[in-house]
Formats: C-alpha cells, sequence, structure tokens
C-alpha cells in the first residue's frame, strides 16, 4: 500500500492562528532561540517579561524561559495562565539557595532585610522582603536603611558588584550560574588586549564582574567603554552607543536580537559556547503543543503567592 505523505504543517502560521483563537500572547526572554523569539509578541529581560505581563490584557501567557521567570508571572497575574512549553527548563542560580537554607540563614541573622535576586523560586520569594533584578539591584540595595543588615541572595557576582558600587556590606549567599561563572577576569582581560577598540557590555552575573568593578574603580580600564548591564539593557544600550564592534559578556542567545536590531554593528561572544541549556530546551514545537493542548501550567500555590508578591511589588514600587 502507497505510503500516505501528510501535508507538513507550517507551525509558525499555526501558531498565529491559534493564538488569535484563543486570545493569548507569546512572551520571550532574550536567551530564547531566534526561531523562538521571532514568533514572541514580545521579548526581553525578566524584568521587562513581569511588567509585560501585568501590563497585557491576554488571560493567556505562553512564557518562553525559565521556570523560576514564568512562576513570577503566576505571582504577579494570578488569574492568568501561565504556560511555559517545557518544565524541565530551571536555572542553576535559582536552585543554589532552596526555601529551608534561606529559613536558616535568617535565624542566624534575625534582624536582617532578605534581598532575593529574581533568579529564585516563588518559596525563596515568599521568605524575602524585597526582591531586585540585575536592572534593578543597586537602587533596592540603597533604599534600604543604612543601619539594616543584608541578606543578599543567590548570586555572588552580582552581590559582589552592588556592595562596590554602594559602598554597602552586605552577607551574600555563594550562589553563581554556571554558564556566568565561566565569564572570568582573565578570558575579558585578554579579549580587552586583542580587541582595544571595542565596547565591553558584561551582565552582572558574570564571575569576571568583580575584577571589572575593581579595574574601574582604579581607573585600569575605560568606564566609557565598559558596562554592566541587564540583557535588556545591553539591547538599549547598543542602540544608543556609536562603537561599531561590541563585545558581549553573556548568554550567547542575546546575540540574535543584539544583531537583529543593529545590523551595522558587530557583536562577538565573550565565550561562543557560554549557552544556558535551560534556556534551549524550548522550541518551535513545544510552543504550538504548549498553545494546542494547553501544557504546561506553572500556578504558584495561593498561600505561596501571596507572601511572594509582597517583595516584587516593594521593588516595583523602587523601580
Ligand atoms: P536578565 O534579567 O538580565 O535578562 O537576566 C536573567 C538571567 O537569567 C541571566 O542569566
Ligand atoms: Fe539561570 Fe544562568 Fe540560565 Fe540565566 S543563564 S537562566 S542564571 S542558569
Amino acid at each position: 500500500m502507497a505510503q500516505i505523505i501528510y501535508p507538513k504543517i507550517d507551525l509558525v502560521e499555526e501558531i498565529e492562528k491559534m493564538k488569535k483563537l484563543r486570545s493569548a500572547i507569546i512572551l520571550s526572554h532574550n536567551y530564547q532561540i531566534p526561531e523562538v523569539q521571532d514568533l514572541s509578541d514580545f521579548v526581553g529581560d525578566s524584568l521587562e517579561l513581569a511588567l509585560e505581563t501585568e501590563k497585557s490584557d491576554n488571560k493567556l501567557i505562553i512564557f518562553c524561559g525559565v521556570h523560576f521567570m514564568a512562576e513570577t508571572l503566576s505571582i504577579l497575574a494570578p488569574q492568568k495562565k501561565i504556560l511555559l512549553p517545557d518544565l524541565d527548563a530551571g536555572c542553576s542560580l535559582a536552585s543554589s539557595i532552596n526555601v529551608e537554607q534561606l529559613q536558616e540563614w535568617k535565624r542566624k541573622h534575625p534582624n536582617s532585610i532578605v534581598i532575593s535576586y529574581i533568579n529564585t523560586s516563588a518559596a525563596v520569594k515568599a521568605e524575602s522582603d524585597i526582591c531586585c533584578t540585575s536592572t534593578n539591584a543597586v537602587k533596592i540595595v540603597e533604599s534600604i536603611p543604612a543601619n539594616k543588615e543584608i541578606l543578599f541572595l543567590p548570586d555572588l557576582f552580582l552581590g559582589a558588584y552592588v556592595e562596590k558600587i554602594t559602598s554597602r556590606s552586605m552577607r551574600i549567599w555563594p550562589g553563581e550560574c554556571h554558564v556566568h561563572v565561566q565569564l572570568t577576569a582573565q578570558k575579558i582581560n585578554e579579549l580587552r588586549e586583542s580587541q582595544p577598540n571595542a565596547e565591553f557590555l558584561i551582565h552582572p552575573e558574570c564571575g569576571c564582574v568583580s575584577n571589572t568593578m575593581y579595574n574601574l574603580a582604579e581607573n585600569n580600564i575605560s568606564a566609557k567603554k565598559t558596562k554592566i548591564l541587564s540583557t535588556g539593557g545591553m539591547i538599549k544600550y547598543a542602540k544608543s552607543s556609536t562603537a561599531k564592534d561590541f563585545i558581549v559578556a553573556t548568554e550567547t542567545g542575546i546575540l540574535y536580537p543584539l544583531r537583529k536590531e543593529n545590523p551595522t554593528k558587530t557583536f562577538y561572544p565573550a565565550q561562543k559556547d557560554a549557552v544556558c541549556e535551560y534556556m534551549k530546551m524550548i522550541n518551535v514545537d513545544k510552543v504550538y503543543k504548549s498553545l494546542n493542548e494547553l501544557i504546561y501550567e506553572v500556578k504558584v500555590p495561593k498561600k505561596i503567592a501571596e507572601k511572594a508578591r509582597k517583595p516584587i511589588l516593594k521593588m516595583l514600587e523602587i523601580v
């Protein structure tokens, strides 16, 4: 019997139709694969994605990013259905502290203020006083009265960066992201010598951040050519800069939106294999399946969501 060949469906077209039918929107983080970014209604950093969710009228959100980010959307917009096309999309940094560890840390320092980076689970946020992202960490720390001890978690490089900028000493949890830790000071310094005219865009989670801050403070490197920015901040800065060449120290997914929005400029990855496997778990097939079958919902339990909402809203009041 002749084999039946079914016509191949155009998934992107089907996603478009289904999105309208279900009145859904697709939101993606800057590290998502290009095909997923291209079919998204909005692409941004973790703070921009949270704000976009609050702003949108749509009740169904297909979120292409990692699990803790989907939880943040569910906390901020509990009336909306948040679908994550792959539930295994985790985050090594968010996993570096759990709620029991935080409770124990708080017991040891009972009068402290807990500042949690947005890369944390909902349960950890629920035990925190205020959240921060890579965009606003400095402002958040500056908003805490000087006589208060701060427990900053979970990223040690972001913590060291904030300490240096604010001249405020904090207790910092020794967590790190397995991707950004590879972006060492040695690597950045070598690149600086081989590319003297390039500007450096560095994510505050990188292993090179403390050393970069030291070099900036000592005037060993040009502050004009070195920017420590969130992924969204990198996109805005690259557009406004007159430089032609940029070395980008973060996950390589960011190169796609940078190159797309700045076709006359050249972007080099500081490390070609700085790839977050969690961010690459989502693809067009999974987005289609998620929209079609309404899977996989990320819903933070009401009690935890209510507690976790407070530190996020507190952060949003400040920035
Ligand atoms: P941004 O908020 O800067 O996009 O960072 C999120 C993240 O997970 C970085 O690895
Ligand atoms: Fe988490 Fe690092 Fe991946 Fe960002 S790059 S999502 S911090 S594991």
